[in-house]
């Protein structure tokens, strides 16, 4: 009887593997006209690329590149019974991402819903893959960044950035080299809390915090959570995994503090900002979530927002500082507009931001060689004709902002490093430059990240001088988003 049950067992598994396997088959004979790679092995595809990438501190955005280069605009990679075709067409990059109608691709956004098994973007902003759901997120969180909004935010952009220039006053003294990234994202932080939240933790006091690491945490987990799907199979793995699980817990369990004292100062009538946790609390609202119910909505924007508003600007930062060091000529320039603009001037105007046209070349730059969040997907529902290839449907669409800006079709001589690029005479680029995206699912806080960028920049340019201490690396980390794998080490003295 026993004997009999195994056998049917055995039986029912093999046809199962078997069916999965036809299954695979068909799809890798769906798509295999159009040119790739080759697989690694039938069943995982090239997702054992993907891992030794990881495994070796590779940076896979280079291997995108290199098959971008090899196998040219259109080319296929596979995954298990997953096909994603990897788009380097401005043509098809602006019909797809400017559309509303083409989604993003659950197989990516759907597993940032929870992180090893904790909730964790769930259905926020830059997770929610039903239109009509993200649309009315995104319409209640508008007002917290239209242009009169953000254009009070001029203060504390500017109070955040002055506590950096105190830092950089003792380092000065001290004449210690410093991590200016590690810097950097104290303020970034700092603004975030303060802007978003309401809360003001000044970063740059605290040796440790227990909210950098977090965010570092879940950034990671989610580069292992989507890049190897095998990951928590090895015990080596086991630690972090529960160090990012509690990352997002710490994440979570700060959100829900900060919004129920939010809504008790609004239900005692107290003078609340209209910022970002206002918003988050109407968006509650509007989908009739119950405070006896639970946050979670809210708390995925909550997340949300301290994932995506301060980490990619702070790598920004960090990756323009290292740029302007290598390059002293670029470095002289921008120092000189600043000093143009301001003088000796200590508070930066919403007006000045205007005159900063050399930093904003600067900036833009800095994003084409290092787009901190490097790509997007989406979801093709329908057969497409891209260059001239037929895609058929039911699969994902990679656009790599890395890859396209890194491509000498699109910019000559792409590895250096030219601001003249962006010169307002310049051709501008035509769908090839999207380190925010584009169309709808555009970055909500791409004014705001980079209002913020040119003040800490300009600031840092006007009061100090800064050289990179020689020796170091200029190869980029991959932690999900990318950042300088240096920390960026500068001495620092006041500006003469
Ligand atoms: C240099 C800084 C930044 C870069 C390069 C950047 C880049 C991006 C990119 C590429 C996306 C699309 C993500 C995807 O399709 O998966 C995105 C989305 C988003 N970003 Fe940013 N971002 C930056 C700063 C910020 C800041 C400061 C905030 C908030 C204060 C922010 C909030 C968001 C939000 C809410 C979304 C989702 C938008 C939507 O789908 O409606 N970002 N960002």
């Amino acid at each position: 009887m026993i004997s009999a049950l195994l056998l049917y067992l055995l039986a029912a598994g093999f046809i199962a593997v078997l069916a999965y396997c036809l299954y695979v088959l068909h799809v890798h004979q769906k798509y295999d006209h159009i040119p790739g790679p080759p697989r690694d092995n039938f069943l995982l595809g090239h997702t054992p690329s993907f891992s030794r990438s990881m495994q070796s501190e590779g940076l896979i955005h280079d291997q995108l590149l290199q098959w971008a280069e090899d196998y040219g605009p259109v080319y296929r990679l596979n995954s298990f019974h997953y096909a994603v075709i990897v788009v380097h067409c401005p043509e098809a990059t602006k019909k797809i991402l400017m559309s509303p109608s083409y989604l993003k691709d659950p197989l990516v956004y759907k597993q940032l819903f929870n992180l090893f098994g904790k909730r964790f973007l769930g259905n926020g902003l830059i997770t929610a893959m039903d239109h009509d759901i993200w649309y009315r997120q995104r319409r209640i969180m508008d007002p917290a960044f239209s242009s009169s909004y953000l254009r009070s935010l001029m203060g504390t952009f500017n109070e955040m950035s002055e506590r950096l220039m105190d830092k950089l006053d003792e380092v000065a003294t001290q004449k210690t080299p410093t991590e200016m990234l590690k810097l950097v994202n104290c303020v970034t932080l700092d603004v975030i809390c303060k802007v978003a939240f309401g809360v003001d933790l000044n970063f740059l006091t605290q040796t440790e915090s227990p909210f950098q690491r977090a965010v570092e945490l879940c950034l990671q987990g989610m580069v292992m959570y989507l890049r190897d799907p095998f990951c928590r199979l090895f015990p080596k793995n086991w630690k972090i995994i529960e160090e990012i699980k509690e990352a997002t817990e710490l994440l979570r369990r700060t959100g829900e503090e900060w919004i129920e004292k939010r809504k008790r100062a609004a239900e005692n009538g107290e003078d609340v900002p209209q910022d970002i946790l206002t918003q988050i609390l109407k968006t509650a609202d509007e989908e009739k979530v119950t405070s006896s119910k639970d946050h979670e909505q809210m708390l995925d924007n909550f997340v949300t927002f301290f994932i995506a508003g301060q980490e990619t600007t702070a790598n920004q930062l960090s990756f323009a500082i290292m740029e302007l060091g290598r390059n002293p000529e670029i470095y002289k320039r921008a120092k000189a507009e600043v000093d143009e603009v301001l003088g000796t001037k200590r508070d930066i105007s919403f007006e000045d931001l205007g005159k900063f046209s050399y930093l904003s070349q600067v900036l833009k730059e800095t994003l084409r060689l290092y787009p901190t969040a490097p790509g997007t997907n989406r979801w093709l529902h329908e057969d497409m004709v891209i260059n001239g290839l037929k895609v058929p449907a039911g699969c994902s669409i990679a656009f790599s902002s890395y890859v396209s800006q890194r491509l000498d079709k699109f910019f000559k001589d792409p590895l250096k490093f030219d601001p003249e690029r962006f010169d307002a005479s310049a051709p501008k680029p035509y769908f090839c430059y999207f380190p925010f995206a584009l169309g709808p699912r555009i970055c909500l806080g791409q004014v705001f990240s980079q209002m913020e960028a040119k003040v800490v920049l300009a600031k840092l340019l006007q009061r100090f001088e800064f050289s990179l201490v020689p020796g170091q690396s200029f190869d980029i980390k991959d932690t999900g988003t990318l950042r300088p794998k240096s920390g960026v080490i500068c001495t620092i003295k006041p500006s003469s």
